[in-house]
């Protein structure tokens, strides 16, 4: 099926050169080496050629139409489909009046650093009339992950599910699935979201919430004016389908269920796990995950609704709403049934117990064919404490945020600004005076009780830090959520690395203690982790991929308020080790 939509999407493809002359040579000796050859170049992966066009398209949800950023006119955008091993090329070319730029949301980007997209990271933005070909290859990962704007809100409305296949006559590690299905969660605004973040930078005060969280684009009938735009997936009983799911939304972890149907995990952010059933999965921005739905003995005499809603534990307002999508059997030909509709049960808004127990069943298969190569042994340590925090009111204006300041967020209590030229040119040409210092703090500079009774002082610095290093390094990072302004779940994304998850707990994170419960045998690997609400996670990621890699809260309004950072990831000595020069057609600022 997924073969069939890559037939049907446009795309050009050709066999990437993997001969050499010594293949030749081979050749002309024996016809099984020839043969060889050609699984070679199989292995080595095809070229996929894709077009993304910015345009502008008017949209019409909850009977409220709007004029959107979209790619090639669609809302979610395309699907990107690859196999492991195959290179992507994707021309973006920018038609609108907004910079923009794209992510390819959990791709390593091994070596290919210039692709990776975040404005002013890793790039300068594409300007109006310009364009860009990220070209990027897909190397040891195979899953779903997703690729989305990563400017400003732009992602609001250009996001899209990127789907690697695995390789040639390579199987899954679980049943082949009858059907595979994306489920991309989006968050719905009436308003221009860029007025919505401008004007609340402006004031200081929390950015307005959403009107609605979308299935694929729909909001479902639990909302005015929409139960036309409802997804539906229509399934046959006694068959095993993969749903691709995907937390596009800006601001909210999700809670999902299907009604009377059970889950079966195997796959988060385009990594396989070790299988395990769950009625309700949770879901963080940033974050994917492949799970089986077995289907009934035969078609019921109902439909089921399949709902997804937020875990939200912070002091602000939130979009407290419902998106519903439906289940329905293929009914026998004949039948004239009417069907009734269930619901499933999601937990409490805030049940953090189950958010932590739900986190703690992910686990690495840690096999032969997929090891879990968590670094065993530490070179650098990092605490790092992420949440809530404030900076002081301009003079002669009033601000809306905590006791008449600006809201802002910080990590180790930096609130990280964003620099007017690309960090990673500024890295890799010698530039970084002016632009970034290298003084990123370890550990936070004045330590205080981070989940007891916050400090009087709550004011963050403005900066442009990063943190060096040297090729190679093993990395443990402490991530420790503060209750400054209300403790809340903060999914953490790193770019350009899988990193393992080697503990988490509630409360401050004990140095003495914590590590002698640290699972280093087969914990998850992934690329975006939820920090527990009033606690702390343990990740470990080995630094073997130069460039500049940006780090931060996948909620986009904790983002625009500065909790981000970046790692400068130096050159190996080897040749295969270095980050090659940019492409000449690299955005200029
Ligand atoms: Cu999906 Cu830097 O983000």
């Amino acid at each position: 099926m997924l073969e069939d939509l890559i037939q049907s999407q446009y795309f050009l493809q050709s066999v990437m050169g993997a001969s050499n002359s010594s293949s030749l040579a081979l050749l002309l000796v024996c016809s099984l080496w020839f043969l060889s050859d050609v699984v070679a170049a199989q292995h080595a992966g095809i070229t996929r050629h894709y077009k993304f066009e910015i345009k502008l398209q008017n949209v019409t949800r909850l009977c409220h139409t709007k004029t959107i950023i979209t790619v090639n006119g669609k809302f979610p955008g395309p699907r990107i489909i690859a196999r492991e091993g195959d290179r992507v090329l994707v021309k973006v070319v920018n038609h609108v009046p907004n910079n923009i730029s794209i992510h390819w949301h959990g791709i390593r980007q091994l070596r290919s650093g210039w692709a990776d997209g975040p404005a002013y990271i890793t790039q300068c933005p594409i300007q109006t009339g310009q364009s860009y070909v990220y070209n990027f290859t897909i190397i040891g990962q195979r899953g779903t992950l997703l690729w989305h704007a990563h400017i400003s809100w732009l992602r609001a409305t250009v996001y899209g599910p990127i789907i690697i296949l695995p390789k040639h006559n390579t199987s899954y590690p679980f049943p082949k699935p009858h059907k595979e299905v994306p489920i991309i969660f989006g968050e719905w605004w009436n308003a221009d979201t860029e007025a919505v973040i401008s004007q609340a930078l402006q004031t200081g005060a929390g950015p307005n919430v959403s009107d609605a969280y979308t299935i694929n684009g729909l909001p479902g009938p639990l909302y005015n004016c929409s139960a036309n735009e409802t997804f539906k997936l229509k399934v046959k009983p006694r068959k095993r389908y993969m749903l691709r799911v995907i937390n596009a939304a800006l601001n909210d972890d999700l809670f999902f269920s299907i009604a009377n149907h059970s889950l079966t995990v195997v796959d988060a952010d385009g990594v396989y796990v070790k299988p395990f059933n769950a009625d309700v999965i949770l879901i963080t921005p940033g974050q994917t995950s492949n799970v089986l739905l077995n289907t009934m003995p035969s078609a019921p005499n109902s439909s089921f609704l399949m709902l997804a809603r937020p875990y939200f534990t912070g002091q602000g307002t939130f979009d407290n709403s419902t998106v519903a999508g439906v289940l329905e059997y293929e009914q026998p030909s004949k039948s004239n049934k009417t069907l009734s509709t269930i619901r499933p049960t999601l937990p409490q808004i805030n049940d953090t117990s189950y958010a932590a127990n739900f986190s703690r069943r992910f686990r690495s298969l840690a096999n032969a064919q997929f090891p879990a190569n968590v670094p065993q042994t530490v070179e650098k340590r990092f605490f790092f404490t992420v949440g809530l925090g404030s900076s002081p009111c301009p003079k002669n204006q009033t601000c809306q945020g905590p006791n008449g300041t600006e809201f802002a967020a910080s990590v180790n209590n930096i609130s990280f600004a964003l620099p007017t030229k690309a960090l990673l040119q500024a890295h890799f040409f010698g530039q970084s005076n002016g632009v970034y210092t290298n003084d990123f703090p370890s550990t936070p500079l004045m330590p205080y009780n981070y989940t007891g009774t916050p400090p009087n002082n709550t004011m963050v610095t403005n900066a442009t830090k990063v943190v060096v290093l040297p090729f190679n390094t093993s990395v443990e990072l402490v991530l420790q959520d503060t209750s400054i302004l209300g403790a809340e779940s903060h999914p953490l994304h790193l770019h350009g690395f899988n990193h393992f998850v080697v503990g988490q707990g509630f409360g401050n994170f004990d140095p003495n203690k914590d590590p002698s419960n640290f699972n280093l045998v087969d914990p998850v690997e992934r690329n975006t982790v939820a920090v527990p609400s009033g606690g702390w996670v343990a990740i470990r990621f080995l630094a073997d991929n130069p460039g500049v890699w940006f780090m931060h809260c996948h909620f986009d309004v904790h983002l625009s308020w500065g909790l981000r950072m970046a790692w400068v990831v130096m050159d190996g000595k080897l040749p295969n080790q270095k980050l090659p020069p940019p492409p000449s057609d690299l955005p200029k600022c």
